[in-house]
Protein backbone atom coordinates (compact mmCIF):
# COMPACT_ATOMS: atom_id res chain seq x y z
CA UNK A 1 0.00 0.00 0.00
CA UNK A 2 1.33 3.26 -1.02
CA UNK A 3 1.55 5.86 1.82
CA UNK A 4 -0.99 8.50 1.56
CA UNK A 5 0.73 11.82 0.91
CA UNK A 6 -0.83 14.68 2.86
CA UNK A 7 -1.69 17.31 0.69
CA UNK A 8 -4.07 17.80 -2.45
CA UNK A 9 -6.25 20.04 -4.28
CA UNK A 10 -8.46 17.92 -4.83
CA UNK A 11 -10.16 14.24 -3.38
CA UNK A 12 -12.20 12.32 -4.97
CA UNK A 13 -14.25 9.45 -2.99
CA UNK A 14 -14.98 6.20 -5.23
CA UNK A 15 -12.80 5.09 -7.96
CA UNK A 16 -15.95 4.10 -9.68
CA UNK A 17 -16.65 5.66 -13.83
CA UNK A 18 -17.47 9.09 -12.44
CA UNK A 19 -14.63 9.01 -10.20
CA UNK A 20 -12.13 8.55 -12.67
CA UNK A 21 -13.98 10.53 -15.29
CA UNK A 22 -13.80 13.52 -12.88
CA UNK A 23 -10.01 12.57 -11.95
CA UNK A 24 -9.22 12.68 -15.82
CA UNK A 25 -10.71 16.00 -16.54
CA UNK A 26 -8.87 17.34 -13.20
CA UNK A 27 -5.95 16.60 -13.53
CA UNK A 28 -5.85 17.49 -17.23
CA UNK A 29 -6.51 21.03 -16.31
CA UNK A 30 -3.43 20.78 -13.52
CA UNK A 31 -4.83 20.12 -10.55
CA UNK A 32 -3.07 17.43 -8.12
CA UNK A 33 -5.65 15.21 -7.71
CA UNK A 34 -6.29 11.68 -5.54
CA UNK A 35 -8.76 9.37 -5.94
CA UNK A 36 -9.55 6.86 -2.73
CA UNK A 37 -11.66 4.04 -3.55
CA UNK A 38 -12.25 1.59 -0.62
CA UNK A 39 -12.36 -1.58 -2.23
CA UNK A 40 -10.48 -1.68 -6.56
CA UNK A 41 -11.23 0.34 -9.40
CA UNK A 42 -14.57 0.13 -10.95
CA UNK A 43 -15.14 -3.23 -8.37
CA UNK A 44 -18.82 -2.00 -8.22
CA UNK A 45 -21.96 -0.36 -10.91
CA UNK A 46 -18.98 0.54 -13.06
CA UNK A 47 -17.95 -2.97 -13.89
CA UNK A 48 -21.97 -4.42 -13.61
CA UNK A 49 -22.93 -1.95 -16.62
CA UNK A 50 -23.79 -3.61 -19.97
CA UNK A 51 -21.71 -0.32 -21.36
CA UNK A 52 -25.11 0.73 -23.83
CA UNK A 53 -24.67 4.52 -24.84
CA UNK A 54 -28.60 4.66 -25.02
CA UNK A 55 -29.51 7.72 -24.66
CA UNK A 56 -32.42 7.28 -27.00
CA UNK A 57 -33.69 3.79 -25.79
CA UNK A 58 -33.45 4.79 -22.17
CA UNK A 59 -34.76 8.42 -22.02
CA UNK A 60 -37.76 9.28 -23.94
CA UNK A 61 -38.56 12.41 -23.18
CA UNK A 62 -37.06 16.37 -24.19
CA UNK A 63 -35.88 16.95 -20.61
CA UNK A 64 -32.21 18.00 -19.15
CA UNK A 65 -30.88 14.24 -18.87
CA UNK A 66 -31.86 13.83 -22.43
CA UNK A 67 -29.80 17.08 -23.48
CA UNK A 68 -26.84 15.57 -20.99
CA UNK A 69 -26.98 12.10 -22.50
CA UNK A 70 -26.83 13.48 -26.07
CA UNK A 71 -23.68 15.81 -25.92
CA UNK A 72 -21.94 12.47 -23.74
CA UNK A 73 -22.89 10.17 -26.25
CA UNK A 74 -21.44 13.12 -28.90
CA UNK A 75 -18.12 12.50 -26.90
CA UNK A 76 -17.36 8.85 -27.30
CA UNK A 77 -15.50 8.84 -30.66
CA UNK A 78 -13.18 11.41 -29.67
CA UNK A 79 -12.97 10.11 -26.12
CA UNK A 80 -12.26 6.72 -27.56
CA UNK A 81 -9.03 8.13 -29.19
CA UNK A 82 -8.03 10.31 -26.98
CA UNK A 83 -7.61 7.79 -24.08
CA UNK A 84 -6.13 4.86 -26.77
CA UNK A 85 -3.59 7.13 -27.62
CA UNK A 86 -3.31 8.86 -23.92
CA UNK A 87 -3.15 5.29 -22.33
CA UNK A 88 -3.12 2.41 -24.45
CA UNK A 89 -6.43 0.98 -23.44
CA UNK A 90 -9.27 0.19 -26.00
CA UNK A 91 -12.26 0.72 -24.47
CA UNK A 92 -13.97 -1.08 -27.17
CA UNK A 93 -16.14 1.19 -28.71
CA UNK A 94 -18.31 -0.21 -30.86
CA UNK A 95 -20.77 1.88 -33.05
CA UNK A 96 -23.33 -0.96 -34.56
CA UNK A 97 -26.75 0.64 -34.31
CA UNK A 98 -29.71 -0.61 -32.26
CA UNK A 99 -33.09 -1.91 -33.03
CA UNK A 100 -35.57 -1.02 -29.50
CA UNK A 101 -38.11 -3.60 -30.91
CA UNK A 102 -41.51 -3.85 -29.73
CA UNK A 103 -42.88 -6.91 -28.49
CA UNK A 104 -46.80 -5.79 -28.85
CA UNK A 105 -48.49 -3.99 -31.08
CA UNK A 106 -49.76 -1.49 -28.00
CA UNK A 107 -45.89 -1.15 -27.37
CA UNK A 108 -45.46 -0.75 -31.53
CA UNK A 109 -48.05 2.26 -31.37
CA UNK A 110 -45.97 4.02 -28.42
CA UNK A 111 -42.43 3.21 -30.14
CA UNK A 112 -43.82 5.05 -33.18
CA UNK A 113 -44.37 8.17 -31.47
CA UNK A 114 -40.62 7.55 -29.70
CA UNK A 115 -39.63 7.60 -33.54
CA UNK A 116 -40.65 10.94 -34.40
CA UNK A 117 -39.48 12.40 -31.70
CA UNK A 118 -36.08 11.02 -31.96
CA UNK A 119 -35.87 12.25 -35.78
CA UNK A 120 -35.76 15.38 -34.00
CA UNK A 121 -31.51 14.80 -32.82
CA UNK A 122 -31.09 11.93 -35.59
CA UNK A 123 -32.88 11.64 -38.63
CA UNK A 124 -31.09 8.75 -39.04
CA UNK A 125 -33.65 6.61 -36.57
CA UNK A 126 -36.04 4.99 -38.68
CA UNK A 127 -39.29 2.64 -37.46
CA UNK A 128 -38.81 -0.67 -39.15
CA UNK A 129 -41.90 -3.52 -39.85
CA UNK A 130 -41.35 -6.91 -38.41
CA UNK A 131 -40.22 -8.19 -41.69
CA UNK A 132 -37.99 -5.83 -42.22
CA UNK A 133 -36.82 -6.39 -38.27
CA UNK A 134 -36.02 -10.26 -39.57
CA UNK A 135 -34.05 -9.40 -42.68
CA UNK A 136 -31.48 -7.44 -40.39
CA UNK A 137 -31.70 -9.67 -37.61
CA UNK A 138 -32.71 -12.97 -38.52
CA UNK A 139 -32.33 -14.73 -35.14
CA UNK A 140 -34.98 -12.17 -33.95
CA UNK A 141 -38.97 -13.83 -33.42
CA UNK A 142 -40.59 -13.21 -35.84
CA UNK A 143 -43.45 -12.39 -33.60
CA UNK A 144 -41.67 -8.60 -32.53
CA UNK A 145 -44.63 -6.17 -34.06
CA UNK A 146 -41.95 -3.65 -35.14
CA UNK A 147 -38.59 -1.62 -33.64
CA UNK A 148 -37.28 1.83 -33.49
CA UNK A 149 -33.74 1.21 -35.80
CA UNK A 150 -30.85 3.66 -34.13
CA UNK A 151 -27.96 3.32 -36.67
CA UNK A 152 -25.54 5.54 -35.03
CA UNK A 153 -25.58 3.92 -31.43
CA UNK A 154 -23.10 2.34 -29.35
CA UNK A 155 -21.76 0.70 -26.72
CA UNK A 156 -18.25 0.41 -24.55
CA UNK A 157 -16.67 -2.10 -22.39
CA UNK A 158 -16.97 -0.57 -19.28
CA UNK A 159 -14.49 -1.70 -17.01
CA UNK A 160 -12.05 -0.74 -19.72
CA UNK A 161 -13.70 2.53 -19.69
CA UNK A 162 -12.90 3.54 -16.12
CA UNK A 163 -9.50 1.85 -16.60
CA UNK A 164 -8.83 4.08 -19.42
CA UNK A 165 -9.67 7.49 -17.65
CA UNK A 166 -7.61 6.03 -14.65
CA UNK A 167 -4.82 5.64 -16.37
CA UNK A 168 -4.77 9.20 -18.17
CA UNK A 169 -5.60 10.58 -15.03
CA UNK A 170 -2.37 9.21 -13.91
CA UNK A 171 -0.13 10.15 -16.79
CA UNK A 172 -1.04 13.61 -16.05
CA UNK A 173 -0.27 13.19 -12.17
CA UNK A 174 -3.22 11.79 -10.45
CA UNK A 175 -2.88 9.13 -7.26
CA UNK A 176 -5.06 6.30 -6.99
CA UNK A 177 -5.33 4.68 -3.81
CA UNK A 178 -7.60 1.12 -3.63
CA UNK A 179 -8.20 -0.20 -0.43
CA UNK A 180 -8.74 3.23 1.07
CA UNK A 181 -11.92 3.71 2.61
CA UNK A 182 -13.09 7.45 3.60
CA UNK A 183 -14.32 7.25 6.69
CA UNK A 184 -15.51 10.85 7.52
CA UNK A 185 -14.93 14.60 6.05
CA UNK A 186 -12.84 17.15 7.80
CA UNK A 187 -14.96 21.00 8.01
CA UNK A 188 -13.63 23.95 9.09
CA UNK A 189 -15.32 27.15 9.19
CA UNK A 190 -17.95 26.30 6.55
CA UNK A 191 -15.35 24.88 4.41
CA UNK A 192 -14.25 20.92 3.62
CA UNK A 193 -10.57 20.86 4.21
CA UNK A 194 -10.53 16.58 3.52
CA UNK A 195 -11.34 13.59 4.73
CA UNK A 196 -9.80 11.20 7.57
CA UNK A 197 -9.83 7.68 5.58
CA UNK A 198 -8.64 4.13 6.84
CA UNK A 199 -4.92 5.03 5.99
CA UNK A 200 -5.02 8.52 7.47
CA UNK A 201 -6.06 11.88 6.71
CA UNK A 202 -6.08 13.17 3.28
CA UNK A 203 -6.39 16.92 3.12
CA UNK A 204 -7.74 18.97 0.19
CA UNK A 205 -9.48 22.37 -0.31
CA UNK A 206 -12.05 20.06 -2.51
CA UNK A 207 -13.50 16.91 -2.36
CA UNK A 208 -15.80 15.16 -4.51
CA UNK A 209 -18.21 12.58 -3.67
CA UNK A 210 -18.60 9.75 -6.44
CA UNK A 211 -19.70 6.68 -4.39
CA UNK A 212 -22.38 6.04 -6.49
CA UNK A 213 -25.24 4.36 -4.48
CA UNK A 214 -23.37 4.47 -1.44
CA UNK A 215 -23.57 8.54 -1.35
CA UNK A 216 -26.66 8.46 0.23
CA UNK A 217 -25.66 7.10 3.51
CA UNK A 218 -22.22 9.11 2.99
CA UNK A 219 -23.83 12.47 2.58
CA UNK A 220 -26.18 12.57 5.73
CA UNK A 221 -22.94 13.13 7.32
CA UNK A 222 -22.23 16.23 5.91
CA UNK A 223 -26.10 17.25 7.05
CA UNK A 224 -27.55 16.60 3.55
CA UNK A 225 -30.30 13.75 3.53
CA UNK A 226 -29.73 13.07 -0.25
CA UNK A 227 -32.34 10.40 -1.89
CA UNK A 228 -29.99 8.18 -3.69
CA UNK A 229 -31.27 4.31 -3.75
CA UNK A 230 -29.70 0.83 -4.95
CA UNK A 231 -31.17 -0.49 -7.20
CA UNK A 232 -29.86 -4.41 -7.86
CA UNK A 233 -29.60 -5.57 -11.79
CA UNK A 234 -28.56 -8.72 -12.31
CA UNK A 235 -26.91 -10.06 -16.27
CA UNK A 236 -25.88 -13.34 -17.72
CA UNK A 237 -23.85 -13.90 -20.94
CA UNK A 238 -23.19 -16.07 -23.57
CA UNK A 239 -21.31 -17.06 -26.24
CA UNK A 240 -21.56 -18.58 -29.72
CA UNK A 241 -19.11 -19.55 -32.47
CA UNK A 242 -20.84 -17.27 -34.97
CA UNK A 243 -22.51 -13.99 -34.29
CA UNK A 244 -25.97 -14.34 -34.51
CA UNK A 245 -26.85 -10.75 -33.87
CA UNK A 246 -24.48 -7.63 -35.04
CA UNK A 247 -26.41 -4.64 -32.97
CA UNK A 248 -27.78 -4.30 -29.49
CA UNK A 249 -31.40 -5.55 -29.20
CA UNK A 250 -33.36 -3.52 -26.81
CA UNK A 251 -37.16 -4.77 -25.68
CA UNK A 252 -37.56 -2.82 -22.41
CA UNK A 253 -35.89 -1.64 -19.36
CA UNK A 254 -35.44 -5.23 -18.56
CA UNK A 255 -34.38 -7.07 -21.42
CA UNK A 256 -31.88 -5.74 -23.50
CA UNK A 257 -28.53 -7.73 -25.43
CA UNK A 258 -25.28 -6.30 -26.30
CA UNK A 259 -22.92 -8.04 -28.32
CA UNK A 260 -19.28 -7.47 -27.19
CA UNK A 261 -16.36 -6.95 -29.20
CA UNK A 262 -15.00 -10.42 -27.60
CA UNK A 263 -17.96 -12.81 -28.73
CA UNK A 264 -20.07 -12.67 -25.84
CA UNK A 265 -23.19 -11.32 -25.82
CA UNK A 266 -24.20 -9.37 -22.26
CA UNK A 267 -28.10 -9.73 -21.48
CA UNK A 268 -29.55 -7.92 -18.90
CA UNK A 269 -31.13 -6.93 -16.59
CA UNK A 270 -33.34 -7.55 -13.43
CA UNK A 271 -34.39 -4.32 -11.42
CA UNK A 272 -34.54 -5.13 -8.01
CA UNK A 273 -35.37 -2.34 -5.91
CA UNK A 274 -33.44 -0.80 -2.26
CA UNK A 275 -31.20 -3.65 -1.87
CA UNK A 276 -27.30 -3.57 -1.85
CA UNK A 277 -27.52 -7.43 -1.55
CA UNK A 278 -25.16 -8.12 -4.26
CA UNK A 279 -26.02 -11.79 -5.03
CA UNK A 280 -27.08 -13.52 -8.17
CA UNK A 281 -30.18 -15.59 -7.90
CA UNK A 282 -31.42 -18.04 -10.10
CA UNK A 283 -34.60 -16.58 -9.85
CA UNK A 284 -32.96 -13.13 -11.70
CA UNK A 285 -31.34 -14.91 -14.33
CA UNK A 286 -34.68 -17.33 -14.86
CA UNK A 287 -36.51 -14.18 -15.43
CA UNK A 288 -33.99 -12.42 -18.03
CA UNK A 289 -33.47 -16.06 -19.75
CA UNK A 290 -37.23 -16.51 -20.35
CA UNK A 291 -37.73 -12.74 -21.97
CA UNK A 292 -34.36 -13.52 -23.76
CA UNK A 293 -35.06 -16.70 -25.17
CA UNK A 294 -38.54 -15.16 -26.14
CA UNK A 295 -37.23 -12.17 -28.14
CA UNK A 296 -33.98 -14.72 -29.59
CA UNK A 297 -35.08 -18.03 -29.44
CA UNK A 298 -31.20 -19.51 -30.35
CA UNK A 299 -30.13 -18.31 -27.17
CA UNK A 300 -31.19 -21.34 -25.73
CA UNK A 301 -28.37 -23.20 -27.41
CA UNK A 302 -25.79 -21.23 -27.01
CA UNK A 303 -22.60 -21.47 -24.67
CA UNK A 304 -23.42 -20.30 -20.93
CA UNK A 305 -20.53 -17.62 -20.26
CA UNK A 306 -20.82 -15.99 -16.92
CA UNK A 307 -23.33 -14.52 -14.48
CA UNK A 308 -22.83 -11.14 -12.38
CA UNK A 309 -24.90 -8.32 -10.83
CA UNK A 310 -24.15 -4.42 -9.88
CA UNK A 311 -26.22 -1.81 -7.86
CA UNK A 312 -27.52 1.43 -9.78
CA UNK A 313 -27.69 4.44 -7.82
CA UNK A 314 -31.38 5.59 -8.10
CA UNK A 315 -32.04 9.24 -7.07
CA UNK A 316 -36.06 10.17 -5.90
CA UNK A 317 -36.55 11.86 -9.27
CA UNK A 318 -34.45 10.34 -12.02
CA UNK A 319 -32.09 13.15 -12.18
CA UNK A 320 -28.14 12.50 -10.68
CA UNK A 321 -26.72 14.80 -8.56
CA UNK A 322 -24.34 17.06 -9.66
CA UNK A 323 -23.22 20.09 -7.35
CA UNK A 324 -21.63 21.53 -4.99
CA UNK A 325 -22.97 21.08 -1.37
CA UNK A 326 -25.40 23.93 -0.47
CA UNK A 327 -23.39 24.99 3.32
CA UNK A 328 -20.07 23.09 2.92
CA UNK A 329 -17.90 25.01 0.61
CA UNK A 330 -15.67 23.23 -1.17
CA UNK A 331 -17.45 19.27 -1.11
CA UNK A 332 -18.81 18.89 -4.42
CA UNK A 333 -20.91 15.59 -5.43
CA UNK A 334 -21.56 13.35 -8.58
CA UNK A 335 -23.67 10.72 -8.11
CA UNK A 336 -27.53 9.38 -9.21
CA UNK A 337 -26.74 8.13 -12.85
CA UNK A 338 -28.91 5.35 -12.34
CA UNK A 339 -29.22 2.89 -15.59
CA UNK A 340 -26.68 5.09 -17.69
CA UNK A 341 -23.57 6.07 -15.75
CA UNK A 342 -21.48 5.12 -18.64
CA UNK A 343 -23.09 7.34 -20.83
CA UNK A 344 -23.28 10.19 -18.73
CA UNK A 345 -19.34 9.50 -17.83
CA UNK A 346 -17.59 11.93 -20.14
CA UNK A 347 -19.69 14.86 -19.80
CA UNK A 348 -19.90 14.47 -16.04
CA UNK A 349 -16.20 14.38 -15.83
CA UNK A 350 -16.25 17.70 -18.03
CA UNK A 351 -18.58 19.41 -16.15
CA UNK A 352 -17.63 18.71 -12.87
CA UNK A 353 -13.85 19.34 -14.11
CA UNK A 354 -14.96 23.19 -14.56
CA UNK A 355 -17.27 23.36 -12.00
CA UNK A 356 -14.34 23.25 -9.96
CA UNK A 357 -12.49 25.72 -11.38
CA UNK A 358 -15.38 28.31 -11.27
CA UNK A 359 -17.08 27.37 -14.83
CA UNK A 360 -20.72 26.39 -14.00
CA UNK A 361 -22.24 25.24 -17.47
CA UNK A 362 -26.27 26.38 -17.41
CA UNK A 363 -26.81 22.52 -18.21
CA UNK A 364 -26.02 21.72 -14.97
CA UNK A 365 -28.66 23.64 -13.14
CA UNK A 366 -31.37 21.05 -13.00
CA UNK A 367 -28.85 18.39 -11.37
CA UNK A 368 -28.10 20.76 -8.45
CA UNK A 369 -27.90 19.16 -5.15
CA UNK A 370 -30.50 20.98 -2.77
CA UNK A 371 -33.52 20.82 -5.36
CA UNK A 372 -35.04 18.36 -2.67
CA UNK A 373 -32.76 17.81 0.01
CA UNK A 374 -33.46 18.30 3.82
CA UNK A 375 -30.81 19.29 5.83
CA UNK A 376 -30.59 16.42 8.78
CA UNK A 377 -28.04 18.06 11.22
P1 LIG B 1 -19.90 3.05 -8.86
O1 LIG B 1 -19.39 2.40 -10.06
O2 LIG B 1 -20.81 2.25 -7.99
O3 LIG B 1 -18.63 3.51 -8.05
C1 LIG B 1 -18.71 4.02 -6.73
C2 LIG B 1 -17.43 3.64 -6.03
O4 LIG B 1 -17.39 4.26 -4.75
C3 LIG B 1 -17.34 2.14 -5.77
O5 LIG B 1 -16.18 1.64 -6.39
C4 LIG B 1 -17.28 2.02 -4.25
O6 LIG B 1 -16.43 0.97 -3.81
C5 LIG B 1 -16.73 3.39 -3.86
N1 LIG B 1 -17.05 3.80 -2.49
C6 LIG B 1 -18.26 3.77 -1.87
N2 LIG B 1 -18.14 4.24 -0.60
C7 LIG B 1 -16.83 4.58 -0.44
C8 LIG B 1 -16.08 5.12 0.65
N3 LIG B 1 -16.66 5.42 1.84
N4 LIG B 1 -14.75 5.34 0.49
C9 LIG B 1 -14.15 5.07 -0.71
N5 LIG B 1 -14.81 4.54 -1.76
C10 LIG B 1 -16.13 4.30 -1.63
N6 LIG B 1 -25.07 2.56 -17.53
C11 LIG B 1 -24.94 2.87 -18.85
O7 LIG B 1 -24.69 4.02 -19.20
N7 LIG B 1 -25.11 1.91 -19.80
C12 LIG B 1 -25.43 0.63 -19.50
O8 LIG B 1 -25.57 -0.22 -20.38
C13 LIG B 1 -25.59 0.29 -18.14
N8 LIG B 1 -25.92 -0.98 -17.79
C14 LIG B 1 -26.02 -1.31 -16.48
C15 LIG B 1 -26.29 -2.64 -16.14
C16 LIG B 1 -26.33 -3.01 -14.81
C17 LIG B 1 -26.63 -4.45 -14.47
C18 LIG B 1 -26.07 -2.06 -13.80
C19 LIG B 1 -26.06 -2.47 -12.36
C20 LIG B 1 -25.80 -0.74 -14.13
C21 LIG B 1 -25.78 -0.34 -15.46
N9 LIG B 1 -25.53 0.98 -15.85
C22 LIG B 1 -25.39 1.29 -17.16
C23 LIG B 1 -25.41 2.03 -14.84
C24 LIG B 1 -23.95 2.32 -14.49
O9 LIG B 1 -23.29 1.13 -14.25
C25 LIG B 1 -23.88 3.23 -13.25
O10 LIG B 1 -24.72 4.35 -13.40
C26 LIG B 1 -22.43 3.74 -13.07
O11 LIG B 1 -21.53 2.66 -13.11
C27 LIG B 1 -22.30 4.48 -11.76
O12 LIG B 1 -20.94 4.81 -11.63
P2 LIG B 1 -20.38 5.53 -10.34
O13 LIG B 1 -18.95 5.79 -10.56
O14 LIG B 1 -21.26 6.69 -10.01
O15 LIG B 1 -20.64 4.44 -9.17
N1 LIG C 1 -28.85 0.75 -18.71
C1 LIG C 1 -29.05 -0.63 -18.50
C2 LIG C 1 -29.29 -1.02 -17.12
O1 LIG C 1 -29.15 -0.22 -16.23
O2 LIG C 1 -29.63 -2.16 -16.89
Amino acid sequence: MNQLCHSYDVAIIGGGINGASIAYQLSKLGKKVIILEKEGLACQASSAAAGMLAAQAEIEQEGPLFQLAIKSQSMFPELSNELFDLTGVDIEFVQKGMLKVAETDEIATELKKQVIFQQNWDSKIQWLDSWEISEMEPAISPSVAGGMYLPNDGHVQPEKLTQGFAKAAIHYGAEIHENTEVLSFLFENGQVKGVKTSNGLVHSEQVIVATGAWAGRFMQESGLDLPVFPVKGECFSIKTDVPFINRTIFSDKRCYLVPKRNGEIYIGATMIEDTFDDKVTPQGIATLIERATHLIPKIKDAAWERVWCGIRPQTGDGLPYIGEHPEWKGLFVATGHFRNGILLSPITGKLVADLLVGNQDSLLSAFQLERHTETVI
